[in-house]
């Protein structure tokens, strides 16, 4: 039994130097990366949890110029920090961002908790965001187990079982913590991600340039193109979304109505055209008003009118599909009064700078260029 736990140590930390000497000649450069500044690294993880590392850069770069540090973030408007997130979707992550800048500025005096279990309670904080930050920051031997990382271990000890269930996930939790370096955890961690991302990919992995060629099972046994096993398929939900461009022009300005979000559902907070939202693709029969308001647009003789044809997309989320079809409506302006009562009243140019989903921006860039009935 001895022999078998030195046995294993040593290949173990033969693991760990290929793996380091690998990722000392071929890691990539990242502003973050070296810095060992908790804040770069929390902000840069929750960006990657959201798109690809050459995209996220920029995303980092820019929102790291507007807010160099906790406290500036902390003191910023939602809508700011919703604004500079445009793009990247997701908005509850963005939000929570911002909740825990403002909670590490009150309650920690702006400095971030090095422990694990504390970073775990912080809004938007889970298990691997919480090892990426104790293990990259400041040097604490936790696994930061992402969807990367799980590949590579999947492959490396050829677990055939789905990675995608609880009694897998726990498996490859206590190989990660095994084979971890404890003295280099940060480096370590961001190693196997690199791995992960550039080598051990998930189709035509590219195992001859790969450092553990000779520790890898999967490789051994030729089966690493069938590695990771996965047993669900995540279900998606079909949602019709009917946006209203409810419209006029007043002295040479185009106005418009919008609402913000407030349900705990997608986009929450930001800005949006008055909405239905059905179980079809067909148009809803009312707009989207209480019913003391249709029936009195109907006493004075108001009847809406779609202008042009009604535009469409189709809009992939992680697990929901999108439809949503915009409906442009030109309304006389003496009937404005009761719309007023229930949305927002907003110069074309006032919305252009309010967060709003990227659907949106796409409709508006692409079909408001004035309020000519014909088709745009
Ligand atoms: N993906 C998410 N965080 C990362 C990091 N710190 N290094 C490499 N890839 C990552």
């Amino acid at each position: 039994m001895l022999f078998v736990i030195l046995f294993q140590t040593y290949a173990f930390m033969n693991l760990s130097s290929s793996l380091l000497n690998w990722y000392k000649i071929n890691k990539r450069e990242l502003p973050w990366r070296d810095t060992g500044n908790p804040y770069q690294i929390w902000l840069s993880e929750i960006i990657l949890q959201q798109t690809r590392i050459d995209q996220g850069v920029g995303y980092f770069q820019r929102i790291y110029q507007r807010f160099p540090d906790i406290r500036s973030l902390a003191s910023a408007s939602e809508d700011e920090v919703l604004s500079l997130w445009q793009g990247l979707g997701y908005y509850s992550r963005a939000r929570n961002l911002h909740h825990t800048a403002k909670i590490i500025s009150a309650d920690y005096e702006g400095v971030f908790p090095s422990d694990y279990h504390e970073l775990k309670k912080l809004k938007g904080i889970g298990s691997y965001t919480a090892a990426a930050i104790a293990s990259i920051a400041f040097n604490i031997p936790v696994a930061a187990i992402d969807g990367n990382v799980s590949r590579v271990i999947s492959r490396l000890f050829a677990i055939e079982t789905p990675i995608d269930i609880t009694s897998t996930r726990k498996i490859i939790e206590s190989l990660a913590d095994e084979i971890l370096d404890t003295r280099q955890p940060g480096d370590f961690n961001q190693a196997m991600m690199d791995l992960g991302s550039m080598i051990c990919k998930p189709t035509n992995p590219l195992c001859d340039q790969c450092p553990l060629f000779d520790f890898c099972l999967a490789r051994a046994k030729k089966i690493e193109h069938l590695l990771p096993v996965k047993s669900k398929k995540i279900k998606q939900r079909k949602r019709y979304l009917h946006f209203f461009l409810l419209t006029y022009m007043q002295n040479d300005t185009q106005f418009l109505f919008v609402e913000k979000r407030k349900d705990n559902d997608i986009w929450k907070n930001l800005y949006q055209l008055p909405l239905a939202e059905t179980d079809s693709p067909e148009i809803p029969e009312q707009l989207p008003l209480p019913k003391e308001a249709i029936s009195l647009l109907k006493s004075k003789g108001f009847h809406p009118e779609i202008a042009g044809k009604p535009a469409t997309y189709k809009h992939q989320l992680s697990h929901q599909i999108l439809e949503a079809s915009f409906y442009k409506i030109i309304l006389p302006q003496e009937y404005c009064f009761i719309f007023e009562q229930y949305f927002k009243k907003v110069s074309l140019e006032e919305f252009e700078n309010m967060g709003k989903p990227v659907l949106i921006s796409r409709y508006i860039a692409g079909h408001i260029t004035g309020l000519s009935e014909t088709n745009q």
